[in-house]
């Protein structure tokens, strides 16, 4: 597989007042194309630097940094902007969607700032992939968590991104619904999409295919996952949502059947 994130000596300091803090130390590592990686690490330990550093987002103090064969790291915003609308795709824990705005609308201004034509066809595909085809006219205060998180991954994946950078993508939803999160990040990943991860869970780590510990703003542990879980066999293995329906006690629950005609 080609390697499309090559990092050689990565630093990252951040300058508070007279105080330094080195953010990220030294790092040294390459992803390759067709990659499922998480980043851990304790809070503080550089994880979002490292992946805003990767995500264009922002600029390394020292280091190489190469993206798909072209060095970015000497490059000013504009560069940096058209190399993000191009090459990348940005989750995040809590979602980042306009408020006011459709589902539909939230996915297409990614296509706005790329100048794309087929705008409405394009952005309704990338919904129906996240299987939100039914939500596309919603706002995301008409939506659920795990349905914005959705939104939010097709505006990452509308303009075919080669990677997928997620901050926490499951950190404000429920085991279940971070299951479905991480089944749909499987599915892209299965369909080719090179996906980076941050999470602060091993058990959401352990749906990927590489795990990489941060400490200290260094790499401390990079290592393959054997065996990855499948989200699809463990959804398929967690009891249906009707089934644990709260019912008070005292009412019985009416079936169906006796309320339907004979
Ligand atoms: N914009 C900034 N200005 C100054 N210091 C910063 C800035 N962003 C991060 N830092 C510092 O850099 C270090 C690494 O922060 P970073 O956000 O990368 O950690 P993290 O591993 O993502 O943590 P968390 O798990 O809490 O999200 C921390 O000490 C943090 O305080
Ligand atoms: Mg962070």
């Amino acid at each position: 597989m080609k390697p499309i994130l090559e990092v050689e000596g990565l630093s990252k300091d951040y300058v508070m007042g007279d105080m330094v803090v080195h953010a990220l130390r030294d790092v040294s590592i390459t992803i390759h194309e067709g990659e499922f990686l998480a980043i851990m690490g304790p809070s503080g330990s550089g994880k979002s630097t490292f992946m805003n550093l990767l995500g264009c987002l922002d600029r390394p103090t020292a280091g190489k940094f190469v993206l798909a064969g072209r060095n970015v790291a000497g490059l000013d915003d504009n560069q940096l902007a058209e190399i993000r609308n191009k090459y990348i795709g940005f989750v995040f824990q809590q979602f980042n969607l306009l408020p006011r705005t459709s589902a539909l609308k939230n996915v297409e201004l990614p296509l706005i700032y790329a100048g794309s034509r087929n705008r409405h066809a394009q952005a309704m595909a990338a919904i129906e992939k996240v299987g939100l085809a039914q939500r596309a006219h919603h706002k995301p205060n008409e939506m659920s968590g795990g349905q914005q998180q959705r939104v939010a991954i097709a505006r990452a994946i509308v303009n075919d991104p080669m990677v997928i950078f997620a901050d926490e993508p499951t950190g404000n939803l429920d085991s279940r619904t971070s299951e479905e999160i991480m089944a749909l990040f499987q599915e892209l990943n299965r369909q080719g999409k090179t996906i980076v991860l941050v999470t602060h869970e091993d058990d959401i780590a352990h749906h990927c295919k590489r795990s990489v510990r941060f400490r200290d703003g260094r790499v401390v542990f990079d290592e393959v996952i054997e065996n990855p879980i499948d989200a699809r066999d463990k959804l398929s293995q967690m009891p249906d949502l009707e089934a644990v329906e709260y019912v008070p006690s005292g009412a019985r629950k009416k079936s169906v059947a006796a309320d339907a005609p004979a």
